[in-house]
């Protein structure tokens, strides 16, 4: 059947070659890590912990991270191993263009970008909420109508009429993306740097201002309540099952499913496998240790915020300087917020870089219109589709509340990881034979394990969200039938092939 062509590796690789589509060969083991730790650290841990902790689970936020750490870490083997026998651009998309058909590989492609360009929206949210706490430390304030998109993420939040800061910060991200990503290697590596030893400073002084009392009990007992106005905004597993508190046991998972958030990024590390100079050894060792040191990392600092402050305290634009504020150390505060901006900054950036470079491949297999996949003749970086994607998440992070696009982007990435696990599994049936470079262990346990995991993590996610996912799948289904499956570059290779066999 048509939809289940496959493109072979070989096919692949030579595609990325083509002069007027290659990219530039400029990453290493190193850099890769770098890359994957720059993206990986950002709004998630310091945002999202707080809100996952004063809504869902209280200090028990630590084992929402381990829970979806461990989810992440079963899904990073399954990319591993993918990016490792496939090292051309595009992440989950090519490599399951190549192992489960060009349906299936559409669907992974559209659900990334939507991960990326939303993930990228969510980020630069974060990051408006942090420039209001520098500002604020400063006497200044940015006009509520301004700093705020008009539909609010809480009931008594501010709302405004546009996120200005969240909006331009992307658009500057994408102008430094189009100049080239050896720059933005450069930037990512120094600044990577600075967010480590920001991370490592809040657990050095955190830890002496912990008040065990806040971390008892480490999981508040549940409740009775419900999760909004509407039934909308419970979480699928618990409306399924009737269930009507918060907090307690499942709350720890409800916290899972969106501190998931903080975890994105390893896998944009395999995004970017056509510019890395040894994909086969650099691609694993980048994608598993970027995602154990933030893991670490993590758990270790929301012990620390859930111990210096109540947890119901936690829910604000800035956790971490409401926590550090709160000990007095109004200096040290300031330079860790200004960090911290820094910080997102360059997460922003390498989301929009994995969208672009997503779309790519896409456009380059003719799926999405070609026009896009041009890279630029100067800085040889694909900047048509930056500058749309830039366009477009300026737009959703100006009108839009952080929870909700934070998750859209975990409920679309938890099913790239399903898809992905299955890929593993379906490639080593069909093709059992192709050189892996790194072979995930315990196949078929492992990835089915995998998709469960990441399956059952999407489940606490809210309705809502899973239908304005599923709104979102089905909008690509239409485009897959109307436009793609017929301009499928692959599809016409058969078809000239057939003819030429039939002549
Ligand atoms: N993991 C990234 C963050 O937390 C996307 O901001």
């Amino acid at each position: 059947m048509e939809i289940m062509r496959r493109k072979p590796v070989e096919q692949a690789i030579r595609d990325s070659e083509e002069p007027e589509h290659k990219l530039k060969k400029a990453l290493g083991a190193l850099d890769l890590t770098v890359f994957g730790i720059g993206v990986i650290i950002g709004t998630g841990i310091f945002v999202l912990t707080g809100q996952a902790a004063a809504n869902y689970a209280g200090p028990g936020v630590a084992i929402s991270f381990l829970v979806s750490g461990f989810a992440c870490a079963l899904a990073a083997l399954c990319y591993a191993e993918f990016a490792s026998t496939v090292p051309v651009a595009g992440s989950a998309y090519t490599f399951s263009y190549v192992g489960l058909g060009e349906f299936i590989a559409w669907l992974i492609g559209w659900d990334l970008i939507l991960e990326f360009t939303v993930g990228a929206a969510t980020v630069a949210k974060g990051w408006g909420g942090y420039l209001d706490s520098v500002l604020a430390t400063l006497g200044l304030e940015i006009p509520a109508a301004l700093s705020n998109s008009p539909v609010a993420s809480a009931p008594d939040a501010p709302v405004g009429f546009f996120d200005l800061p969240a909006a331009l910060i992307v658009v500057a991200m994408a102008m430094v993306l189009v100049v080239g990503i050896t720059l933005s290697s450069r930037v990512n590596q120094v600044v990577t740097a600075l967010k480590l030893l920001l991370v490592l400073a809040i657990i050095a002084i955190g830890v002496f201002y912990i008040d065990p009392q806040n971390l008892t009990p480490v999981i508040p007992p549940a409740e009775p309540g419900s999760y909004g106005e509407t039934a909308l905004s419970t979480p699928l597993f618990l409306q399924v099952f009737g269930i009507e508190t918060t907090f307690g046991f499942l709350g720890i998972f409800t916290g899972a499913a969106l501190v998931f958030f903080a975890y994105i990024g390893f896998d944009v590390v395999a995004t970017t496998s056509e510019e890395a100079r040894n994909p086969q050894r650099d691609l694993p060792i980048g994608i598993l240790a970027s995602l154990g040191i933030c893991t670490v990392l993590y758990v270790v600092v929301s012990i620390i915020l859930t111990g210096i402050l109540p947890y119901d305290q936690l829910g604000g634009d800035a956790p971490v300087a409401d926590a550090l504020a709160s000990t007095g150390l109004t200096g040290f505060n300031f330079i860790i917020s200004l960090g911290i901006l820094v910080g997102l900054t360059v997460v922003v950036m390498i989301l929009l870089l994995g969208q672009s470079r997503v779309a790519f491949a896409m456009s380059r297999d003719n799926l999405l219109p070609r026009w896009f996949a041009r890279v630029h003749p100067v800085y040889r970086t694909p900047y048509r589709l930056t500058i749309i994607t830039a366009v477009v998440a300026a737009l959703l992070t100006g009108f839009l509340p952080l929870n909700a696009l934070g998750e859209l982007v975990n409920i679309g990435t938890l099913a790239a990881f399903v898809l992905v696990s299955i890929s593993v599994l379906v490639l080593r049936r069909s093709q059992p034979d192709l050189p892996r470079a790194f072979r995930a262990p315990l196949v078929p346990l492992l990835p089915i394990v995998s998709a469960a995991v990441s399956f059952l993590v999407m489940t606490f996610l809210p309705l809502e969200t899973w239908l304005r996912f599923g709104a979102w799948m089905l909008l690509g289904v239409v485009v897959y039938f109307l436009y793609s499956k017929n301009a499928s570059r692959l599809g016409r290779r058969q078809r000239e092939g057939s003819a030429n066999n039939d002549a």
